[in-house]
């Protein structure tokens, strides 16, 4: 089992990492005093389907006498403030005793994590919630740091909170049943975090990028905690998002977030920032931030990983619009991420349009 702590005072937490252990969810959490009488575990349909069951077992297996469940629709819509509504209400019929507090445990993907862990934060000014990712994303990304939300019609995540998990428990083999698009999605944040932090990782992606995606286990095994140690480090740095160091989990997603809404539906979030990151570094090679050998291995290796960098049919006046409702866009400019070397970011809000409108047309090509 690799651990890794994160460290945040009196809000800190491991994140355990294994295979084919979900089984030990219910020890994992009598260890850390969190198997109380009442669990309510949020899920999704599909995910519920399959792992709802075991989690259950071991669960009751632990001690915990009243194990629900509540379902979440699936996709980003799904994030919203009804779902939430119905979320917290759901909670207050399943613990109706103000003496009892119930413990949330978020087993899905990000969309189920952000939302349970809203609910979790708000429900009786908050409960404490575990989170057990099953996709790649999830496990390397959203489940950890504390930043839970619901997308309001006006834009994604717009309410929500830091509020962070008692635990997470990751079991790899649950995403033998993730269809492959979500692990390649996954995988664009894995490579982000080589890019970005950690020049040796992404070393060692461009090695085993493809075993990875074949979810040979020995291989996730080494990948999977490494970015979760460097997520913990950047949001032990900056927890709430204010110091400018959490901003570079952004690389490639300004652009990414922009390439996603106008191709309305065709790329996923992770296609869409890997053509983000390849924009980036198109971006940091044209402004004399890095030698261009440092894009052609950002491109290579997400090729390599089946990832998309470029994208036809859309309009490049449509993406620079879009760069404009970044919630990141501040007095007329756009925060942008940037490499210096593989491992090393930058960050810089004096990047020309005609700097930006370049990169979006290189992707584009
Ligand atoms: N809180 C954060 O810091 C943070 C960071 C990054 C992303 N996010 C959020 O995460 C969300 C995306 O999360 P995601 O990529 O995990 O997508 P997701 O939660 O939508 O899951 C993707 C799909 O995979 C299915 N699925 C999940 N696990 C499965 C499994 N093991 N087997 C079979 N199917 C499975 C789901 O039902 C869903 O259809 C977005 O809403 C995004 O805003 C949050
Ligand atoms: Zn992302």
């Amino acid at each position: 089992m690799e651990q890794v702590h994160v460290a945040l005072g009196n809000r800190s937490y491991d994140v355990v990492i294994d295979a084919g252990w979900l089984d030990q969810l219910g020890p994992s959490l009598s260890d850390r005093k969190l198997a109380r009488k009442n669990i309510a575990v949020f899920t999704s349909p599909v995910v519920g389907e399959h792992y709802y069951v075991p989690v259950q077992q071991t669960l009751s297996a632990a001690g915990v006498s009243t194990v629900g469940r509540h379902d979440i629709p699936d996709g980003e819509d799904s994030k919203s403030l009804d779902n939430f509504a119905r979320a917290v209400q759901w909670l207050a019929r399943f613990a109706p005793d103000p003496s009892v507090e119930p413990v949330v445990v978020a087993l899905g993907g990000g969309v189920v994590g952000d939302l349970a862990g809203f609910a979790a934060a708000s429900f009786r000014r908050g409960v404490p919630y575990v989170q057990v990712p099953t996709t790649l994303l999830a496990a390397v990304d959203s489940s950890v740091g504390g930043k839970t939300a619901v997308n309001l019609p006006e834009g994604k995540n717009l309410v929500g909170a830091f509020y962070q998990p008692r635990l997470v428990f990751v079991d790899l083999s649950t995403l033998r049943t993730l269809p492959e698009r979500e692990i390649r999605c996954g995988m664009a944040e894995v490579i982000k975090y080589g890019a970005i932090l950690d020049a040796d990782l992404f070393a060692f992606l461009e090695d085993s990028v493809e075993d990875l995606m074949a979810l040979d286990m020995e291989a996730l095994l080494r990948v999977v905690p490494r970015c979760v140690e460097l997520k913990a480090e950047v949001v032990k740095e900056d927890e709430h998002d204010r110091k400018g160091v959490r901003v570079c989990l952004n690389f490639g997603h300004t652009l990414g977030h922009a390439i996603e809404k106008a191709a309305a539906g065709r790329l996923n979030h992770g296609e869409a920032v890997s053509v983000g990151m390849a924009a980036a570094a198109h971006m940091s090679v044209r402004l004399g931030q890095c030698p261009y050998k440092v894009q052609e291995r950002v491109e290579g290796l997400l090729t390599t990983a089946g990832l998309p960098t470029r994208i036809e049919k859309i309009d490049v006046d449509d993406i620079l619009e879009f760069t404009k409702h970044d919630k990141k866009f501040v007095a007329g400019r756009n925060r942008y991420v940037l490499l210096s070397s593989i491992g090393q970011w930058s960050v810089r809000e004096d990047v020309a349009d005609e700097v930006v409108d370049e990169a979006v047309r290189y992707v584009l090509s």
